[in-house]
């Protein structure tokens, strides 16, 4: 594609907004771009930091040029002209998703996982639960302890929440690392689920835990932690599903709303995407009704 000035960009925008299609705006497109860049093959040949693109990004949404924008933020052209395209597109999304569905519900189903986050990284999380949840509940501000690929921070920024993530593979350590320093509108927290893939070595690493108490152990830690990290409007949120092993079942969700660390202001069930394949997950010495939904724990303040 033509490099093209940003008063261009300006009139797509203005197009897509009005009465662009769907057609061309897949999540496939943006997927098939992702995965481009994930394998090398940008064209500048150079890996952007997804804060510098950001950054940009809000840029030209405040209506500087692509020409100024690639000139001051030294990115590639063809790089911003891409993440550009692609934020265009997400919004696009965003707004089909919000117009389409009928409001939140405690019975969450999406047909479509988005483009957000990486969806070949263990455990990624719906980008469409993070659409909800911030659209129900307008943060100005988010956190994400564990962040993994980083689903709820892009979708922060398409939303323009101010975003905090960290994980440990970025070297935050959510059971002994500093936390930030302030309290955010709404903690989104998606730990490993246990018995479950083995993200790295890290002895804190929930999903090193030995075994099921060790794991509750990990959680009730990290649940205190983020305990006074949220405003006092705000919410905790926490997508866990529960476990299984060697024909032993563990309510993980439930030992959760037990400690009683906070008042529980609600429980969404969500269909879980991965349906196909938990047909055939044998949960032990012997098949077993598949789980194929997990548990959105929705925690308030005590003084709300
Ligand atoms: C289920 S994944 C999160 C996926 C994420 N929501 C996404 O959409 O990609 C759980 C994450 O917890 C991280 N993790 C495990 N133990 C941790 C710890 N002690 N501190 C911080 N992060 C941890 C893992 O590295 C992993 O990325």
């Amino acid at each position: 594609m033509r490099p093209t000035d940003l008063t261009q960009h300006g009139k797509d925008t203005e197009r897509s907004r009005d009465n662009r299609p769907a057609d061309g705006v897949t999540v496939h497109a943006i997927r098939a771009s992702r995965k481009r860049e994930e394998q090398g093959q940008d064209p500048s040949g150079r890996v952007e930091s997804r804060p510098a693109l950001w950054a940009a990004l809000r840029e030209l949404e405040a209506g500087r040029s692509l020409g100024e924008v690639v000139g001051s933020s030294g990115l590639a052209w063809p790089t911003l002209e891409r993440a550009w395209r692609e934020a265009m597109q997400r919004q696009h999304l965003i707004r089909q998703h919000l117009q389409s569905r009928r409001g939140l519900t405690s019975l969450l189903r999406y047909p479509e996982r988005g483009p957000w986050g990486q969806s070949s990284y263990a455990g990624n999380c719906n980008g469409y639960l993070i659409v909800d949840l911030i659209d129900y509940f307008k943060p100005q501000s988010v956190f994400d302890p564990m962040e993994g690929s980083g689903t709820t921070g892009e979708v922060c920024f398409d939303l323009k929440a101010d975003y905090v993530g960290c994980d440990l593979r970025s070297g935050f350590d959510l059971l002994s690392s500093l936390l930030p320093d302030r309290q955010f509108d709404l903690i989104f927290w998606h730990p490993p689920y246990w018995p479950g893939f083995r993200y790295s070595d890290h002895p804190n690493d929930f999903s090193k835990a030995r075994n099921v108490t060790d794991f509750l152990e990990r959680l009730q830690v990290g649940f205190q932690r983020l305990a006074d990290r949220f405003t006092e409007q705000g919410h905790l949120v926490i997508l866990i599903g529960d476990g299984r092993k060697n024909g032993v079942f563990y309510p993980i969700h439930n030992a959760i709303i037990q400690w009683e660390l906070l008042p529980l202001q609600t429980i969404l069930i969500k269909a879980g995407d991965h349906e196909r394949r938990a047909q055939h997950f044998r949960y032990g010495p012997s098949p077993f009704i598949p789980t194929l939904h997990e548990y959105v724990l929705i925690f308030k303040g005590r003084d709300t």
